[in-house]
């Protein structure tokens, strides 16, 4: 079905769907749900609207409404964990600024939980994932490595520290990210979710005339994430990823075999990766750091040769 509303859909896995209403209007669509993945009930609540709300910002919308989409073992779990799941969604989503319209919830045999949100964007001003320029400098505005040290919760293998930063950024919105790289004018962006970096970058390299050269060891990552890969703590996400995604990889320089597991490393509610014309990059950082994006790092830059290549120095 050939909708000429349908601005952005299914063809370039692109973040979000959206659907033109009018000349200077559009509507984004997204969903996103998953099983716990801390232990906290109210922090799972802000990471699952966190995560679900991120393709809004990747695409340089503005989110206005949400909706809660909620599997619950009513009769075996004790309904104040489902409040504190709520809770923390709720909390998040005023954070955005985004109003909670309703939800779904049925009984199911584990907790699931997530959201539906909408948001609005001018048609014309759209970022997506296929858009970057040669010339362009790559910006990665959270650490990798939550799937690792996700896996090392399940075991009750992370410390403390480790599930705290992790479990603090990402609960964080990608909001102020949004709002900085929009002040300056950048030429793509997408949000680094389950496919991991490279997956996410190869959608942002096929089908186009460009390639990009990542500098591995510019990289930013959790310290214990090291450690844990280091102990082969890792979810199955990375050995798909892996599978899938490396035919697009060349790499030019032996790198230890974490840096690899970091790089395909399935993310829950990551940051966002920004293209920006490389005389823009100073004025991006300002922003960044002006609205408290801290961890934000130049990780590579678009090239034109080799084409449709990811090359990792
Ligand atoms: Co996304
Ligand atoms: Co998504
Ligand atoms: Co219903």
């Amino acid at each position: 079905m050939d909708d000429p509303n349908l601005i952005v859909g299914f063809e370039r896995s692109d973040d979000a769907g959206v659907y033109k209403l009018s000349e200077d209007l559009a509507i984004i669509q997204t969903v996103d749900f998953f099983t716990p993945i801390v232990d906290d009930p109210y922090w799972f609540g802000q990471i699952a609207a966190a995560n679900a709300l991120s393709d809004v910002y990747a695409m340089g919308g503005t989110p206005l409404t949400a909706m809660n989409l909620v599997c619950f073992p009513i009769k075996t779990m004790d309904i104040e964990i489902l409040k504190e799941i709520l809770r923390g969604g709720l909390d998040k989503l005023k954070e955005a600024e985004t109003t909670l319209v309703g939800g779904h919830s049925i009984e199911d045999s584990e907790i699931k939980y997530g959201l539906s949100i909408n948001g609005i964007i001018h048609p014309n001003k759209i970022l997506t994932n296929s858009g970057a320029k040669v010339g362009d400098v790559l910006v990665l505005t959270k650490p990798l490595g939550t799937g690792i040290i996700n896996t090392a919760i399940k075991g009750g293998m992370a410390n403390d520290k480790a599930i705290n930063k992790v479990t603090e950024s990402m609960a964080t919105l990608n909001k102020n990210a949004s709002l900085a790289m929009l002040e300056v004018g950048v030429s793509a962006c997408t949000d680094i979710t389950g496919f991991g970096l490279i997956g996410h970058l190869s959608e942002m390299i096929r089908e186009n005339d460009f390639g990009m050269v990542i500098h591995t060891q510019k990289v930013p990552y959790f310290q214990e994430a090291r450690e844990y890969a280091q102990k082969g703590l890792m979810p199955a996400g990375t050995f798909r990823n892996k599978e899938f995604f490396s035919k697009w990889v060349d790499i030019t320089s032996p790198m230890p075999p974490f840096i690899s597991d970091i790089l395909f490393d399935p993310q829950t509610s990551g940051g966002l990766l920004i293209s920006v014309p490389g005389d823009k990059v100073d004025v991006l950082f300002n922003r960044l750091k002006k609205n408290n994006v801290n961890d934000a790092a130049i990780i590579g830059e678009v090239i034109k040769e080799p084409k449709e290549r990811i090359v990792l120095k």
